[in-house]
């Protein structure tokens, strides 16, 4: 009786040891079994996927809307993303320093972001909007006051704008 004891001990501390070094632990093991795309944190703003140029809204050759996004400490880059309502919208997030979550206020949509890979989901905003894009993994000291938005605009006004203006939502 003992030893089985001892044996669901440690499993319990395995699982919990696992299950809060997610990025030392799952993703090298992910990696490692050939699953999704790499980052190097250290490089995100200077080559890759996710230089300044390719952030924010960007659409593909066959008319679908992709959005690149970073999380870090304690911001998102863009802080504001402007996309059009009723279209599915691929974001590609991925982290330059720790673990971040967001969610999309007023959706049952959310996200979690890790340094060193990239995470894909797809996502449809049916009507456009205000969403606050809160962090809701605790980051650090600013953990509190991570947040981004995103402006959900009807799609004749998101087809006016400049691929750089698709990267802000600043009034222009
Ligand atoms: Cu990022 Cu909390």
């Amino acid at each position: 009786m003992k030893k089985i004891g001892f044996a669901a001990a440690l499993i319990l501390f395995t699982v919990a040891i696992l299950s809060t070094r997610y990025y030392m632990v799952d993703l090298p093991v992910y990696h490692f079994l050939g699953g999704g795309d790499v980052t190097d944190p250290a490089t995100l703003h200077l080559q890759g996927e996710f230089v300044e140029s390719n952030l924010g809204a960007a659409e593909g050759p066959s008319g679908s809307l992709t959005v690149r996004m970073i999380a870090q400490q304690f911001v998102f880059v863009p802080q504001c993303v402007e996309v059009p309502a009723g279209v599915p919208i691929t974001f590609r997030m991925t982290s330059a320093d720790v673990v971040h979550m967001l969610s999309f206020l007023g959706t049952d949509y959310g996200l979690k972001v890790v340094p060193g890979a990239v995470t894909e989901a797809t996502f449809t905003f049916a009507k456009p909007g205000i969403f606050k894009i809160p962090c809701h993994e605790f980051c650090g000291a600013g953990h509190y006051a991570m947040r981004g938005q995103l402006n959900v605009v009807p799609r004749d006004q998101f087809a006016s704008l400049l691929p750089s203006e698709r990267r802000t939502c600043e009034l222009r």
